[in-house]
């Protein structure tokens, strides 16, 4: 796991930016995991000036959204598949089609969740993941209690995550869907590249879990230390119960330029 501590969330979205434009210029047909949250909105708005001012391109490459509320109507503008065609889809060149989102709501949840995993595999599974962190440690809706080893299925979101999520709602936490169809943990470590993007004091401690704590179903995004290519990018808020911040700013500033993330 290689932890990147900077103040400036600008850089870090540079970062995440970089990986991907580097994946889409030697692999034009990629696979996109697309994470929704405000966390990596900054990357989007920098892949959409990359787009804009020096033609990289998404026409080849696909996308798979970690997530999606069950039950919103099909325009509901906090559906996921709607907030990333917002973010990001609609302002650059991906073909029609080539992003999916689980179908939240689809009748048949379980068949919905089967068809997503099938065609995630179909599709050669995931290159880059760019994930955001709950509060409480998730990663997509994987809330504490999360099988380690989980795929695609329905999830109860926690009251915690609710309350979280509720600014998207107006601020009403009752407007907030109690259900979730998301990826799992173990699809979710199928990806080859994790890309995490973290800000701001109140992930700290999740944080501090992902990356330190032992690995335990209590912090669901611990399950990540257990993957061999994870870059975990956080502003000095997010770092800032890091037991050894001071090595993860040392390995960084003396990292060899070749290595690339
Ligand atoms: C949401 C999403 C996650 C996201 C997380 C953090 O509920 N399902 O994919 O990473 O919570 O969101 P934010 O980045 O807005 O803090």
């Amino acid at each position: 796991m290689e932890v990147v501590i900077h103040p400036s969330s600008q850089y870090l979205a540079g970062l995440a930016a970089d990986a991907v434009e580097q994946l889409l210029r030697s692999k034009p047909d990629a696979v996109l995991g697309l994470a929704t949250g405000s966390s990596p909105l900054a990357v989007y708005d920098e892949l959409v000036r990359r787009h804009t001012e020096s033609g990289l391109s998404f026409a080849r490459a696909r996308g798979f959204l970690l997530d999606e509320y069950v039950g919103l109507p099909a325009d509901h503008p906090e559906g996921y598949r709607n907030v990333i065609e917002r973010e990001l889809v609609s302002r650059v060149d991906f073909a029609p089609g080539s992003v999916q989102a689980p179908a939240g709501g689809a009748e048949d949840l379980i068949a919905a969740c089967a068809a997503y995993e099938r065609s995630m595999a179909d599709a050669g599974g995931v290159d880059l993941q760019i994930l955001g962190i709950g509060t409480d440690g998730h990663v997509a809706f994987n809330e504490p209690g999360s099988s380690l080893a989980s795929r695609t299925r329905v999830k109860t979101l926690t009251e915690q995550t609710r309350q979280d999520n509720a600014r998207f709602f107006a601020g009403d936490v009752e407007a907030v869907p109690r259900h979730v169809l998301t990826q799992g943990l173990g699809t979710i470590m199928g990806a080859r590249h994790l890309v995490l993007v973290a800000t701001g004091r109140a992930k700290a401690e999740a944080v501090h879990q992902l990356v330190e704590g032992p690995v335990s179903a209590l912090w669901p995004a611990t399950v990540l230390q257990h993957h061999p290519h994870v870059t975990v990018l956080l502003d000095e808020g997010a770092a800032s119960r890091l037991q050894l911040a001071d090595y993860y700013r040392q390995t960084w500033s003396h990292k060899p330029a070749w290595q690339g993330l």
